[in-house]
């Protein structure tokens, strides 16, 4: 499985020819430094649908003719906008066509905006996402939350996407709790510095996870780890 980076909460996974997107929050964030136009991929899987996250989902789905699997509200507002459309929902899982996706709870908000509005968009969610065998965990954005213990017994997570950014989300201290919690191998810290209120100073928590005996992969936007 080779994970990229494209800053914020945006991972592009790719494993054997099949490519997915997470959190696709491109145009809107000038330290992704890659724009829609660029990215090819098979489905575009959304956490919630915050802007920081949907992003350029409706734009990327379009021009590759690819679905968007979300929990069911956020995914029929999606079709709304006549792209295909996945809905799931929380506890779910459906094997796709190379690689299979299952969403679990996450403890925060979820809206869709329309113009001024925020509506209601269903339960926001994490994502594990399988390819080739290899299980990714990536949390969404949430706080930490004790069934986090539970995903690490019924999961074998290889990596776990983890928000350290705080105000929002979980901060640096509560996602090393998680990365223990989740028993994950490897984690890739997400959802900070995109905007002041969520600096962090993410090697700080690369040491907090080595204490622990976690592999963490700080990196910078378009940056890949393989595993
Ligand atoms: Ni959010
Ligand atoms: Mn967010």
């Amino acid at each position: 499985m080779k994970i990229t980076y494209f800053g914020h909460s945006c991972l592009y996974v790719e494993q054997d020819g099949k490519r997915v997107i997470i959190d696709p929050f491109l145009s809107g964030n000038p330290q992704s430094g890659v724009s829609p136009q660029e990215i090819e991929v098979d489905a575009v899987l959304l956490t919630h649908g915050h802007d920081d996250h949907f992003g350029d989902t409706i734009e990327i789905a379009k021009r590759n003719g690819c679905p968007v699997v979300a929990v069911f509200e956020l995914a029929m507002y999606c079709a709304k906008e006549g792209v295909q459309a996945h809905g799931m929902n929380i506890g779910g899982a459906y094997n796709f066509d190379g690689f299979r996706v299952k969403f679990t709870q996450a403890f925060h908000g979820n809206s869709y905006r329309v113009g001024d509005q925020y509506l209601y968009a269903g339960q926001p969610a994490g994502i594990l996402l399988t390819m080739g065998g290899t299980t990714l965990y990536h949390a969404g954005d949430t706080s930490l939350f004790s069934d986090m213990k539970m995903i690490g017994d019924m999961n074998d997570i290889a990596v776990a996407a983890l928000p350290i950014g705080d105000n929002f989300t979980m901060g640096p201290e509560d996602a090393a709790v998680a990365a223990q919690w989740l028993n994950a191998k490897r984690v890739i810290p997400v959802h900070y510095d995109t905007f002041p209120p969520i600096r962090q100073d993410a090697q700080r928590f690369a040491s907090m996870l080595e204490e622990r005996g976690i592999v963490c992969h700080v990196l910078k936007s378009k940056e890949s780890v393989t595993i």
